[in-house]
C-alpha cells in the first residue's frame, strides 16, 4: 500500500481591478450575462463566458424548465452553442458568474460536477487548457489555469479505448 496525494494551486485575486485586462473584460461579460438566464424555479442565475482560441466571445446561461431534470447549466449551455456555432474551435478561457436571489453573490461559483467533465472533454479533444475565471456579482476571483485541476482522476475517451496490454 501506499499513500498518494494530489495537491491543487489556483490564484486568488480580491477583485476586477487586479485582473488583466482580457480576464476582467470575460468575468464582467458574465457578470452582465446573468440577467439573460432562465432560472424561474432557482431564482439563481448562472453565467459562463467563453474566449474562443480565435477571439471571439460566446456566453450561456443556465435554462431551467417546469420538468427539472430537462434544465441544464450555463456552462453546458456555453459548451453546446461553442462546438454548434464554431466546430473545429478550441476554448482559452471561460469566466462563471452568477446572481443567487438568496444570496449575496459574493464567492465564487465552482462549476458542477457533470459541467467540469464537460469542461474537460474540451481540453482533452483540442488538447490544450481551458483557463476558468470564477467570481461572484463582487468579492474574490479565483482563477485555474486548467478544468482538469478541478477534476482530478477524470474518467476520459482514454478509460473507453483498449488497455488489455496494460
Ligand atoms: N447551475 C449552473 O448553471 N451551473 C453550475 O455550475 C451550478 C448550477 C444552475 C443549474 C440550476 O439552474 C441552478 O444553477 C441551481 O442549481
Amino acid at each position: 500500500m501506499k499513500e498518494q496525494q494530489l495537491s491543487l494551486t489556483y490564484h486568488v485575486f480580491s477583485d476586477l481591478s487586479e485582473l488583466s485586462g482580457d480576464d476582467a473584460a470575460l468575468l464582467n461579460a458574465a457578470r452582465e450575462a446573468t440577467v439573460h438566464a432562465y432560472a424561474p424555479y432557482s431564482h439563481f442565475n448562472v453565467a459562463a463566458v467563453a474566449r474562443m482560441a480565435t477571439g471571439k466571445i460566446l456566453s450561456g446561461t443556465n435554462q431551467e424548465n417546469a420538468s427539472f431534470p430537462a434544465g441544464i447549466c450555463a456552462e453546458r449551455v456555453l459548451l453546446s452553442a461553442a462546438s454548434s456555432l464554431y466546430p473545429g474551435e478550441a476554448i482559452n478561457a471561460v469566466a462563471i458568474s452568477y446572481n443567487g436571489e438568496l444570496n449575496n453573490s459574493k464567492r465564487p461559483l465552482a462549476p458542477c460536477g457533470i459541467c467540469r467533465q464537460s469542461l474537460a472533454e474540451f481540453e482533452s479533444r483540442y488538447k490544450q487548457p481551458v483557463r476558468l475565471i470564477l467570481g461572484g456579482m463582487t468579492g474574490e476571483i479565483f482563477i485555474f489555469s486548467s478544468v482538469s485541476d478541478l477534476l482530478p482522476l477524470q474518467f476520459s475517451r482514454d478509460d473507453l479505448m483498449d488497455n488489455t496490454s496494460l
